[in-house]
């Protein structure tokens, strides 16, 4: 993002190097907000009702009125901060904290105001051929807290996970709790076993991601074999083929998980399904 850049912070619409927050806002404090992001492909905002919905209930899972912002305002800043900066295909972060406090104090003011920060960053997918060659994933205990089903900007452990498989030169973590796959350190995870895409079924324990949605009705589509269900460890090792999804990159391949070589390249049924959403935002954004 460049520093001349148009941002949203609290009504007005300023430069990004212009942006300033108070050192007692209860983001930058205590983690205390929530956030979401959103893809723009060719100037269009992707499956926003459902990324505003879960906005929402993010908000109220943390007593957080949702109705300081609306969701066609929302929708107006994101076309302005697109407009203004000419954003082809870029994301848009959407930050909501609690507010600024008159001083540092677990207890929140119940009468607080929330601080909501709209901007985008520019991102480059992966290129299809970096998806055919597929992405090494490692295996982390899954050591959040038990409301992970809240896109919550406390990111600690997530931030902590991710680097760890950085330093391995991973691409992501899968995380394991109680012996069962949640999801990613920043993204869902689905396994194909005999021809069947599985993911973990939804639940605290995990983010329900806007693209597992868009997967899922891909797969219902076109009438691909699918479960949700729990998935084991043993189970994860043992799949045909593992894929990660996020808002970022859609289908992601992984070929090998700690030493354990998955398949030589991404599989038949991942590849199938990355062309499909390829080709819907393809649809989608002309
Ligand atoms: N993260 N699970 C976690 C823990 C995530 O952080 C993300 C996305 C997802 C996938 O959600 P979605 O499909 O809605 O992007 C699942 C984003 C990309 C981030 O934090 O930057």
């Amino acid at each position: 993002m460049s520093q001349t850049e148009t941002v949203y912070l609290d009504g007005n619409y300023t430069q990004k190097n212009e942006a300033k927050l108070s050192i007692l806002d209860r983001g930058f404090l205590f983690g205390d907000g929530v956030y979401e992001l959103v893809p723009i492909y060719n100037r269009h905002i992707f499956y926003v009702e459902n990324h505003l919905k879960r906005l929402k209930s993010s908000l109220n899972s943390i007593n957080i009125d949702s109705s300081i912002i609306d969701d066609m305002q929302i929708i107006d800043i994101i076309k302005d901060l697109v407009s203004k900066n000419n954003y082809i295909n870029h994301y848009i972060y959407i930050h909501i904290s609690r507010g600024v406090d008159k001083t540092r104090n677990h207890i929140y003011a119940k009468s607080g105001k929330p601080t909501v920060l709209i901007m985008g960053e520019s991102y480059t997918p992966f290129s299809k051929q970096d998806i055919k060659k597929g992405k090494r994933a490692i295996c982390e205990d899954d050591y959040r807290w038990l409301k992970s089903n809240i896109k919550s900007t406390s990111l600690l452990a997530n931030v902590l996970i991710k680097n760890k498989a950085y330093d391995k030169k991973a691409y992501e973590a899968l995380l394991i709790r109680d012996g069962y796959l949640t999801e990613g350190s920043a993204s869902n995870v689905f396994i194909v076993t005999n021809n069947v895409i599985k993911t973990p079924v939804l639940s605290n324990k995990l983010l329900p991601g806007i693209t597992r949605k868009f997967l899922t009705d891909l797969i219902k589509k076109y009438n691909i074999e699918f479960s949700e269900c729990e998935i084991s460890k043993d189970d994860l090792f043992e799949s045909d083929e593992i894929f990660c999804s996020s808002s970022t990159n859609p289908v992601v391949p992984i070929t090998q998980l700690d030493d354990k070589v998955i398949s030589k390249e991404a599989g038949q049924v991942s590849m199938t399904l990355y062309q499909h959403a390829q080709n819907f935002i393809k649809e989608f954004q002309s």
